[in-house]
């Protein structure tokens, strides 16, 4: 019998010419992260991260030390393993392109594609700068001078090596579109298919070593080395046998996901895919291309010099904490902005706040009126069979929403149980019953509270391993997890005893909270503080508030006429009313009962709040997950169907008669006003 297959994760094997930084530490939490989810689920599982060693960059960064290219890459890869180890990365293999393993896989690659007749020599010619030692085509150097060091560049003519790309381009093509989940978030399924549209070239994948000696010579041309992504991408089969060990190979290959940054989707999408294809074996399940972290001024990068250090983070604020701030903060798939203060916000909201805070309010209270004692007696309080059941729709969603990489989903849900629970806490006023001796309710909204910290500390123990247990010995509990499918409401022994909790998010006032209390406003362009006009409702719309109808959709809703406005003009502060917001769809999902409404809850800096669009026959809730869109953020909330709407999504109608959502043109802050 062969071994069932395997979850098989990947992240990007990282370039080793410099030291890492949070973005190259995310994917790596998220492969993480995804591991530790489907071992808690009982699955088998296996997560290799690696190191890029070959190539340009990495042997001039050597030559600058002095050093030689393998010395270089010894160094880095050292860091590296000791950062993964640092943020507890529990991978299950590191796989280093420089290995023999992978070489060897290398050139099996290369020979069989040759042998098939897939990879062919031609000569090339193109601009060369010699100083920056690349190819540039006739139309990138119109003056002809590099576009990197502006210096002059030269014609030449080349013998290399091309892979026939070209001949896999239709058969990729049909793949793509018959496999509507290989490639997410959909936008950039829909970016490949579009770079798809155009024809493909051959891809030229050899260097002569005169020029670059530091990479995996060519079985069948001695004078050559093979190009650097032909040699990494490979690195995803040669870690787990291929070709020597193939009953090896098949119980993790076809991967489950190859997680990776969006500047690498088509490298993965097209190359890896086409590489794939001539070699007769199955693709990918998934590939996930995630969003960046920016920060306020622009990409993170290290020429620029403005990195995140993960470590410096970890330092100050701890290592879950860190972990979770990523994941919750991050629509996976979307870019997300990174910046200290909005780290800040969310730990005192969501850990000290709501999760630390439910184990501080009630623990203290238990030991001193119950002996520590949870006691689980009949359920009498009208809440307890809501919270049970809301307990296990939330671990059915999380368990969705890990599966498919929804890793901020997961977490919103996990809260919404937390933020159930602490308001349970101020319903049932635990030191009322207390005061009145009502020891049997007050028994059970205790144990219903040990019980929801039990429940939760078992969902969010994949993001944070080290504080996960430490909930769970505050109850009283052993640190043991129950497999996934098998937690469920109302497990908390009767009689267990808790213990003196100790702060395990505890509060941070940094300065800068400090003047936030004070009321200083962090978006500087917020309005001034005055009740908005009413605006006029469209006649005939389900309401405005939420854009429910296209054509309120499309309009920015009119404060009250004024007498600038009756010729149709307004002045610029009449438009200044209407605070335009840029804002992220976190959630999206149909409106029951209601086929052209669906409710978003959307982020404006650290606010969420939701609205309620009329475009449900246009976009598919997945669709607008992670979009940006524009928002009236001053609009009166009103009620549609039911549910409150507070802002309105702005639309445009589109000549077929659908309607599209208005975006901005490069990332924006969200939060940030639109004028
Ligand atoms: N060596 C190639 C990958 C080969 S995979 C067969 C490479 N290496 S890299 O060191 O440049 O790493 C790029 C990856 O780092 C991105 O795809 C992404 O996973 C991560 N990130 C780097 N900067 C990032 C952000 N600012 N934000 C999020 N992730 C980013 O490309």
């Amino acid at each position: 019998m062969p071994t069932p297959k395997a979850f098989y994760v990947t992240t990007p094997i990282y370039y080793a010419n410099a030291e890492l930084h949070i973005g190259h530490a995310f994917t790596t939490l998220a492969a993480d992260t995804a591991t530790r989810f489907q071992r808690a689920m009982g699955r088998d599982a296996w997560f290799l991260t690696g190191s890029d060693e070959h190539g340009q960059k990495v042997d001039q960064a050597a030559r600058a030390k002095g050093i030689t290219p393998l010395q270089h890459t010894d160094a880095l890869v050292a860091k590296f393993k000791d950062l993964w180890k640092t943020l507890d990365i529990r991978y299950d293999d590191f796989i280093r392109t420089t290995e023999e393993r992978h070489q060897k896989a290398v050139r099996h690659v290369l020979s069989q594609l040759h042998e098939k007749g897939d990879i062919y020599s031609a000569t090339y010619s193109g601009w060369y700068c010699t100083p920056c030692e690349r190819f540039w085509t006739e139309k990138e150097v119109p003056e002809k001078l590099c576009p990197d060091c502006k210096r002059p560049i030269e014609e030449l003519e080349e013998k290399n090596y091309f892979f026939r790309m070209s001949k896999y381009q239709q058969a990729l093509i049909d793949y793509i579109k018959a496999h509507p989940d290989f490639i997410r978030p959909e936008n950039r399924r829909n970016e490949v298919l579009g770079f798809l549209a155009q024809p493909l070239q051959d891809l030229c994948i050899s260097r002569p070593k005169k020029r670059l000696s530091w990479g995996i010579e060519i079985p069948f041309d001695p004078e050559y080395v093979t190009y650097v992504w032909f040699d990494a991408l490979t690195n995803y089969i040669s870690a787990i046998g291929y070709p020597d060990d193939m009953a090896r190979f098949h119980r993790y290959w076809p991967a489950s996901c190859h997680l990776v940054g969006k500047d690498i989707l088509t490298t993965h999408a097209v190359y890896w895919s086409t590489m794939l294809l001539a070699l007769g074996l199955p693709l990918p399940e998934i590939l996930f291309a995630h969003g960046w972290w920016v920060l306020s001024g622009g990409k993170m990068s290290k020429s620029v010099g403005n990195v995140v250090n993960p470590l410096d983070l970890v330092a100050k604020y701890g290592l879950d904490a860190f972990r979770f701030f990523l994941f919750r903060e991050m629509v996976f798939g979307a870019d997300a902005m990174f910046s200290e203060e909005s780290f800040v916000l969310r730990y005192n909201a969501d850990l000290a706040n709501d999760f630390g805070n439910l184990c501080q309010r009630t623990l203290p209270m238990l030991l001193k009126r119950r002996e520590g004692k949870f006691r689980h007696g009949a359920a009498t309080l009208p809440q307890s069979a809501e919270i049970a059941a809301l307990a296990r729709a939330v671990k059915a969603d999380y368990i969705k929403a890990m599966d498919n990489f929804l890793f901020h989903e997961a977490l919103k849900r996990t809260w919404d149980l937390i933020g159930r629970l602490n308001k349970f806490v101020d319903e049932a006023a635990p030191w009322k019953l207390a005061k009145e001796e009502k020891w049997a309710e007050l028994d059970e909204v205790f144990w219903l509270v040990g019980e929801g910290i039990r429940f939760c500390a078992h969902l969010v123990q994949p993001f944070m391993p080290g504080t996960a247990p430490k909930f769970l010995e505050q109850i009283g509990l052993p640190v043991t997890f129950l497999p996934l499918p098998q937690l469920d409401w109302g497990q908390l022994p009767d009689g267990t005893v808790c213990r003196e909790p100790s702060p395990i998010f505890p509060r941070l006032d940094t300065p800068r909270i400090e003047s936030l209390k004070k009321g200083d406003k962090p978006d500087k362009t917020e309005p001034a503080a005055k009740a908005p006009r009413a605006p006029k409702h469209e006649a005939g719309a389900a309401a405005p508030a939420g854009g429910a109808a296209p054509a309120a959709a499309t309009t920015v809703p009119a404060a009250a006429p004024t007498p600038a406005a009756t010729d149709g003009l307004i002045d610029y502060d009449e438009f200044m009313k209407t605070h335009l917001a840029v804002a992220v769809v976190e959630t999206a999902e149909k409106v029951a009962g209601a086929d052209k409404l669906l409710r978003l809850t959307v982020r404006l800096g650290e606010e969420t709040r939701q609205l309620v669009a009329g475009i449900a026959l246009h976009y598919q809730p997945e669709q607008l997950i992670g979009k940006q869109v524009v928002i009236v953020k001053n609009l009166k909330p009103a009620k549609i169907r039911g549910v409150e709407s507070h802002g309105m999504i702005l639309a445009a109608g589109t000549p077929d008669g659908g309607l599209a959502v208005v975006t901005t043109d490069k990332p924006a802050q969200p939060g940030i006003r639109v004028k």
